[in-house]
């Protein structure tokens, strides 16, 4: 295991990768929202927690109708986050301590107050009119097509009087989709990266990228429709596209990454977004935000990822939590399966992403009707990030949505004191993996299930390590009479048991 053979590898491929949602992560001049010198100031925690590159969620201009999923301008930051400056801060700040930073890009969508939709909007013949997608309804009075919009039963396509045309959009009516089929639509956009790229971010998340090309003439099947379109957009012409992003981000050194939000449910789909070697770096695999805490359950993601990747020659990724989705401790309960499935999304084959919090195995909040702002339905898993015990978790009493339960318990300050809490076990396993390649790079084999424990093993080289994880609700038997233990989220009793959602890793 010689540090030669290891570095082959491009960054990206070893990473544990952070998501900060920016508004809830850290507060420094009072106005309830989280800012970019908030993250500047937790950078020492980030450090010590032992993470490889940040993804920031959208921090650009934005009206706020998708909390900044909705740009309304692609080279700036919102005042509400900071200036420019204070960006160009976080990323030589970071880069000083060896973390890499990641933007959030939005291709699909603008929001309807860019400029080039308001000038799309305002005339048939504006210069922009084609930057969209607009068409005349039927002479009978029927939509283009059966798709259905993100978060509701009602069609992409809405009326504007102005003009009398229809305009497409996925998501809200206020984030019209982008016409990529409009070559000056796709040199905008480029140059939006090459901005990015420029002020030296190591890469982009990008948002919905495999829903890019479109085929409005195909309505969706019936019985799948009311699933929303995105998850359905699956169009040959995107993979041109991504090629074309590929080349921009190639025109720079150091590895700069693209990952992709393709939100296909099939994860032989997903793969085809790697292209061959010329499209996305990587692609999220959902499966393992959706798979019940059941070892068989979790034997048929593995398998499916795996499969689905190998033949491709794709790298593999693993996410349990994201500000799309209920956190980890509400959807599957209690902190000895946080810390089982932190083990998971740590070990299993390929990069991994830890939404902030995840590490202090938060809950969701209970946010109440009054108090909810987001229109998918998904402030619970975007409550304020708290940082210490006292009365406001290092937040002035403004916080833009309330705190999960139990906050102080769970706050950054009570577990650094306690060793025994879940982020000192995040902590443990990130040092760890960074030590190990095996957990880094390594081969994944020996996959299987004995009763309700998950078993594989992780090969490098000479070096093996095996990971186990008892997803029962009582102690499983297992062998570890050979090897050496390297990390268990509970004491290790005796070494015939595992207990009730515990999880071992042992070097063979
Ligand atoms: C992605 C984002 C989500 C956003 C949507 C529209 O799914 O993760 O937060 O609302 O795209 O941009
Ligand atoms: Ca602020």
């Amino acid at each position: 295991m010689t540090k030669e053979s290891e570095s082959a590898a491009p960054w990206w491929r070893e990473a544990v990768i952070y998501q900060i949602y920016p508004r809830s992560f850290c507060d420094t001049n009072g106005d309830g929202i989280g800012d970019l010198n908030g993250i500047r100031q937790r950078l020492g925690y980030l450090e010590w927690l032992g993470v490889d590159a940040l993804w920031v969620s959208p921090i650009f201009p934005s009206p706020m109708r998708d909390f900044g999923y909705d740009v309304s301008n692609y080279v700036g930051i919102d005042p509400i986050f900071g200036s420019l400056e204070d960006f160009a801060r976080l990323i030589s700040e970071s880069h000083e301590l060896g973390i890499r930073v990641v933007l959030d890009w939005v291709p699909n969508h603008t929001s309807s107050d860019h400029p080039w939709f308001l000038d799309a909007r305002s005339s048939a013949t504006s210069s922009h009119r084609d930057w969209y997608i607009w068409r005349d309804a039927e002479p009978d009075g029927s939509l283009p097509n059966n798709w259905i919009r993100a978060w509701s039963d009602e069609s992409v396509w809405t009326f504007d009087e102005l003009t009398s045309q229809h305009y497409l959009h996925m998501f809200l009516p206020s984030q019209p989709d982008l016409n990529w089929a409009n070559p000056a639509v796709r040199d905008a956009m480029a140059a939006t990266l090459r901005f990015w790229l420029d002020m030296g971010v190591d890469g982009f998340r990008m948002d919905v990228v495999h829903a890019l090309g479109k085929d409005v003439t195909r309505d969706d099947p019936e019985e799948l429709r009311m699933l929303g379109h995105t998850p359905l957009n699956d169009v040959a012409v995107t993979h041109e596209y991504l090629r074309e992003i590929r080349r921009v981000l190639e025109e720079y050194s150091g590895d700069r990454v693209a990952v992709g939000e393709v939100y296909l449910l099939d994860p032989s789909r997903v793969a085809t977004y790697f292209g061959r070697g010329d499209e996305l770096h990587l692609s999220f695999n959902f499966q393992s935000i959706f798979t019940p805490w059941r070892a068989s359950a979790w034997l048929e993601t593995i398998r499916n990822a795996e499969n689905a990747l190998n033949p491709a020659g794709a790298w593999p990724t693993w996410v349990m939590s994201n500000h799309d989705n209920p956190r980890v401790a509400s959807r599957l309960g209690g902190q000895d399966r946080v810390r089982a499935a932190l083990v998971l999304l740590l070990t299993l084959r390929g990069t991994a992403f830890i939404y902030a919090g995840e590490e202090l195995g938060l809950e969701d909040a209970h946010v109440a009707p009054d108090r909810a702002v987001d229109p998918g339905g998904r402030d619970g898993c975007r409550a304020p990030i708290p940082w210490s015990m006292g009365d406001h978790h290092g937040w002035e009493e403004n916080a833009w949505l309330p705190f999960g339960d139990r906050a102080s318990e769970f706050s950054v300050e009570a577990q650094e004191r306690d060793a025994t809490s879940t982020l000192h076990v995040a902590r443990r396993l990130l040092a760890l993996r960074r030590v190990s390649a095996p957990l880094r790079l390594g081969a994944l084999s020996n996959l299987h299930v004995e009763g309700d424990v998950l078993i594989f093993d992780r090969v490098w080289e000479d070096d093996v390590v095996r990971v186990m994880v008892n997803f029962a609700k009582s102690p499983s038997p297992i062998d570890v009479s050979s090897g050496t233990p390297l990390f268990t989220t509970e004491e290790l009793t005796d070494r015939t048991q595992l207990g009730a959602n515990a999880a071992l890793i042992v070097e063979l």
